[in-house]
């Protein structure tokens, strides 16, 4: 073994300036909004190092991939990325390239043994220290008697540490939407999902130290945040409930749950709206409903995905639920705050799917009215359980269903949106279109994306716009001038 794991505590010889001669570290980030949030973090503890952000992979003195391990294709996309870099690495030999996130938690050190040009593979758990890591491979490559070029790599792929970054110090540069981590991990076993591998189990965040981030961010300029969580609405049940004399919240036996969270965070002057991602269907609760409700801070959309239709089907991914309780969270949804809208993954191909079991997902997305689904051919990955018996789906046979259930989520999906047809949303204005010029787009209090012509100083916050058309994927509309004193009308 020539590799040395990394053991180091963080240490405080951070300099805080960022001079155009500084080091320069880029990061390049795929797969979901936690490793998003997570490459800001990375980038926030190497500013604080002294680093600047360099532009691209070119010019950058350290660049780093955070990367994915959902689906296969997640994989090879980085190591096809990574491979870019190897001419690079012949002509510069000092660049310092790095892996973290979900693939380098799965593959650890076999990570060097796919690309040898790599120096540093940091886990889920371990990019809070990415700075000391560099510096350690910079340290080893100056004593080259003492470290061969093997041992001068650095990897950390522990699961025992929090993550534990307080952001305050830094200036915050998330722009208009701030994401918000407030518990990481899955304690779920869905047979088919890398995700509690590489994620390890659940950790909430104190919803005291959420709200103080949530305040930094919204003094730096955001406007809208997004609650980051593997199963996001479980937040809270692995904190200690309350002992004699503290307060009750209302998760399970007075813990704080992320209803409380809501109505803390709802309470912040200047941040207009609250999102979550992604919700499971056991832990919807009639007090997430509630603050839901009796806020307009917060988007009435929620990803809540079913998976699959059948019942057997759900069963075999170990999902905890049936469509009977699905269907009860839903009415709970509903009933609570009438006009909510619903979104879905789907898996198609699931091993021992039918063409009935099948058929099911196409009623079922008719059946909840999901405005917006996302759709996923089954792929077994190594180490889960459903990799463990037979990808028994032809490949023909999911492309066949993903294409039906495309289909199938184009009609649900225009239905949804023509029902906002006629009506006069609050729109959250997000940015200055790209493609049609004179055209801003936002989202409205349902979360559907909508384009209408207007001033792009209006980016940034909520104007009325009556709706005029819907497509399956979004809605067009008129801003309706007189209700907020437009700024061409003095
Ligand atoms: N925590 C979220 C999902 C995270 S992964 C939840 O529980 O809903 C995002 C999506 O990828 C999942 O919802 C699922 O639809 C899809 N997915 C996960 N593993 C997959 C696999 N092995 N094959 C195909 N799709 C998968
Ligand atoms: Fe994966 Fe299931 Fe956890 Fe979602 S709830 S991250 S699908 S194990
Ligand atoms: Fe991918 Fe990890 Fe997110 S596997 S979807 S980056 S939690």
């Amino acid at each position: 073994m020539t590799l040395t794991r990394f053991r180091s505590q963080a240490s405080d010889s951070q300099t805080g300036i960022t001079a155009p001669d500084a080091p320069s570290v880029h990061v390049v980030t795929f797969g979901c909004q936690m490793n998003k949030y997570d490459s800001l973090l990375a980038e926030g503890r190497f500013r604080k190092y002294g680093y600047r952000m360099a532009e691209s992979m070119k010019d950058a003195d350290v660049v780093l991939f955070n990367t994915c391990s959902v689906r296969d294709h997640a994989e090879e996309r980085a190591f096809s990325w990574v491979g870019e870099l190897k001419h690079i690495k012949k002509e510069r030999p000092e660049l310092v390239i790095g892996v973290m996130g979900c693939m380098a938690q799965r593959l650890e050190e076999d990570i060097f043994g796919r690309a040898n040009h790599i120096d540093l593979v940091a886990g889920t758990r371990s990019f809070d220290r990415l700075p000391e890591m560099v510096a350690e491979v910079r340290a080893r490559r100056a004593n080259p008697e003492k470290f061969r070029p093997k041992e001068q790599r650095v990897l950390d792929t522990g699961t025992e540490r929090k993550i534990a970054v307080d952001r305050g110090e830094e200036i915050y540069t998330g722009g208009l939407h701030g994401w918000l981590a407030v518990m990481r991990g899955c304690d779920l076993n869905c047979t088919y999902c890398i995700v509690p591998t590489t994620r390890g189990r659940v950790q909430s965040r104190p919803i005291e130290d959420l709200v103080r981030e949530a305040r930094w961010m919204v003094a730096g300029g955001a406007r809208t945040i997004t609650l980051l969580g593997q199963t996001v609405n479980s937040y809270g049940e692995d904190l200690a409930k309350p002992t004699a004399g503290e307060p009750m919240h209302r998760g399970r036996q007075g813990r704080p749950s992320l209803a409380d969270l809501i109505d803390a965070l709802v309470q912040i002057e200047g941040l207009e709206r609250i999102r979550m991602v992604t919700l499971h269907p056991s832990y919807v609760t009639e007090a997430l409903a509630e603050s839901i409700a009796k806020s307009d801070k917060v988007e009435r959309f929620l990803p809540l995905p079913l998976q699959a239709g059948s019942d057997k089907v759900l069963k075999a991914m170990k999902r905890g639920y049936n469509n009977d309780l699905y269907r009860k969270r839903v009415e709970i949804l509903r009933r609570i705050v009438p006009d909510i809208e619903l979104g879905s993954d789907w898996i198609v191909g699931f091993p021992g799917e039918t063409d009935a079991d099948f058929a099911e997902s196409e009623t079922r997305l008719a059946e909840y009215n999901f405005a917006v689904n996302y759709i996923f051919k089954y792929d077994a990955r190594p180490g889960t359980r459903s990799a463990e018996g037979e990808d028994s789906v032809p490949d023909a046979v999911k492309k066949e269903r993903n294409a039906r259930l495309l289909a199938a989520a184009e009609r649900a999906g225009r239905i949804r949106h023509a029902a906002h047809v006629g009506s006069t949303r609050k729109v959250f204005v997000e940015s200055v279109s790209e493609k049609h010029v004179g055209d801003l787009r936002g989202k409205t209090e349902h979360g559907l994306p909508v384009s209408f012509a207007g001033d792009p100083a209006l980016v940034g916050t909520v104007v009325p716009v009556v709706i005029q058309e819907a497509s399956a994927f979004g809605l067009g509309g008129k801003l309706v001038e007189e209700a907020f004193g437009a700024p061409n009308a003095s």
